[in-house]
């Protein structure tokens, strides 16, 4: 008995050291976390409990079954974060370069299956050399099947990737279908096919950081939500945004104690909005006095910055917050932002987050590029988005709210809850400049001023849209935080169901 109680914890040993101290002591030098410590900062003190540290491979080909190290390069389990349950899973890549294999797969699947019984989210930490070469397709099996449970987990818990190395080939495929990827900046990156066959194909020469870099990812290609600086930025992050989530579909999102006055009234956003009608200004100046303590979670700032989207509290309860950026592209929709916007949509109603939005919107960006590229497809994502929300719904037009733009950011007419103007909004068809252009109709005599100044005094204030009930009140801004908070209260028990059907066939 004695002997076996040895050997049971000189496995467990073993798991520990992974590939070996030389391997690990190699991870620190290139400035990474190994696979436990990351689990160590990622959770909450002693809650980890592991399973499966006796896991082996099975494969006997090119010498493998010599080279046996039991965990099999992944180290899975379930812990806590902030006291709520979470199931994670970190790949070791000192074991085979964190390479998948059949068994090490299993692990991760077992993990995600027991995430899905119990309802709480997954968290997988990324660090593999891909494929397990040495076992083809018995490895190729293993991606599979985690596959189809990211797909089956998409929307009932949340998914959340955190890439902390190399992910390449098939393997990024999985965490392209969470919820949630995060990047460290130069030690992580991320592409379907890697610089040397690039180079052979195409003849294109890029390394790795410009092909698939975290700055690649959360600027220019939109596959990353965020990037960090090191190992521990990227775990403690993760910690601040799993406060924002529920633990699953059946779940409402995590409430914390506030201290901020729901009536706070805030002066300064009775004078965020320049007296220049096209002047722009931070949308950010809006969104942080409004919220509790101005703490705002942004997710994709770095991509498509004409749309914001983030969490902050009200009160203490999430919310998802979306808002055109007027300094940026004067915050028009644009593909990207469109994408950017509509995912974030689908994720909050998916999770029971009420929705804010902020509105100041000219339009959607014209042009043959925007065309060609697709944007009546991609507009169409976050207009479909906002109508199948059923989630409360609360919006605020700050200034511009022009074209079919209006309709989209989360109008009254897409079953929005309660919709506000502040007294400097503009609601119309456009601006006033491009009307009159088009409507040549005015009084003899007449200047091109005069015509806008007459449009501009009939359209672009918010009383047509009042008079109508399309905008519920206009808000004197720096009363703003207390009605949301008054809203968000009086749509606590909001119930409303789409009709019956198997899916919505969302344009993609
Ligand atoms: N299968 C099996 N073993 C792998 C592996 C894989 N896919 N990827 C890496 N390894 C092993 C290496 O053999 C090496 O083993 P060792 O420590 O016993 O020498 C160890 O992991 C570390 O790899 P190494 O190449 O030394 O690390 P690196 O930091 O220089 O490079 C990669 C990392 C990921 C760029 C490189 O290992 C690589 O190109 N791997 C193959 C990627 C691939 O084509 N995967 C299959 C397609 S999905």
């Amino acid at each position: 008995m004695r002997s076996l109680q040895k050997r049971i914890e000189e496995v467990k040993d073993q798991a520990r050291l992974g590939g070996g101290q030389k391997r690990l002591d190699k991870q620190h030098e290139k400035g990474k976390l190994t696979a436990r410590e990351r689990i160590e900062v990622l959770l909450d003190e002693n809650s980890f409990k592991e399973y499966d540290m006796f896991v082996e491979h099975r494969c006997n080909e090119f010498d493998m079954d010599k080279q046996v190290i039991p965990g099999d390069g992944v180290v899975t389990g379930h812990g806590t974060i902030n006291g709520r349950l979470v199931f994670v899973f970190s790949q070791d890549f000192t074991v085979f370069g964190g390479s998948l294999s059949e068994t090490h797969a299993q692990k991760i699947c077992k993990i995600m299956d027991k995430a899905m019984l119990v309802g709480a989210p997954v968290i997988g930490i990324n660090d593999s050399g891909g494929a397990r070469i040495q076992e083809g397709v018995d490895s190729l099996a293993g991606y599979a099947e985690v596959f189809q449970r990211n797909v089956n987990a998409s929307g009932v818990i949340p998914q959340i990737s955190l890439i902390m190395g190399p992910c390449a080939g098939g393997a990024v495929y999985s965490p392209a279908m969470t919820d949630f990827i995060f990047m460290v900046n130069h030690t992580s990156y991320m592409f379907v096919t890697g610089p040397e066959v690039l180079k052979s194909v195409t003849r294109e020469d890029v390394t790795s950081e410009e092909l698939g870099g975290a700055s690649t990812h959360t600027a220019t290609s939109g596959v990353a939500h965020r990037m960090f600086e090191n190992d521990m930025e990227i775990l403690l992050e993760t910690r601040r945004l799993f406060n924002f989530l529920p633990l699953s579909n059946q779940e409402e999102p995590p409430v914390t104690p506030s201290s901020d006055p729901r009536n706070r009234s805030e002066q300064s956003l009775n004078h965020v909005i320049p007296t220049d009608p096209n002047a722009p200004y931070d949308m950010h100046n809006v969104i942080r006095p409004i919220v509790d303590d101005g703490d705002f979670f942004e997710i994709m700032p770095g991509f498509a910055k004409n749309i914001i989207t983030g969490y902050a509290k009200m009160e203490g309860k999430p919310v998802a917050i979306i808002a055109n950026q007027p300094c940026e592209l004067a915050g028009v929709l644009d593909i990207n932002s469109s994408i950017k916007a509509a995912r974030f949509v689908r994720f909050a109603n998916a999770f029971n987050i009420p929705i804010i939005t902020f509105v100041d919107v000219p339009g959607f960006l014209p042009g043959t590029a925007q065309e060609y590229g697709g944007i009546i497809r991609h507009g169409a994502k976050l207009l479909f988005a906002y109508a199948e929300c059923t989630v409360p719904k609360i919006t605020v037009i700050t200034r511009k709210a022009y074209g079919g733009a209006y309709d989209v950011m989360s109008s009254k007419h897409l079953r929005g809850d309660y919709n506000y103007a502040w007294p400097t909004a503009e609601i119309a068809v456009m601006g006033p400049e491009g009307a009159v252009k088009i409507i040549k109709q005015g009084i003899a005599g007449e200047t091109q001023k005069d015509r806008e100044n007459s449009y501009r005094n009939k359209f672009a204030t918010p009383l047509m849209a009042a008079r109508r009930g399309f905008i519920d009140d206009v808000l004197e801004p720096s009363k703003t935080r207390e009605r949301i908070c008054d809203d968000l209260k009086t749509l606590k028990k909001k119930h409303l169901e789409n009709p019956k059907k198997k899916l919505s066939n969302i344009p993609l």
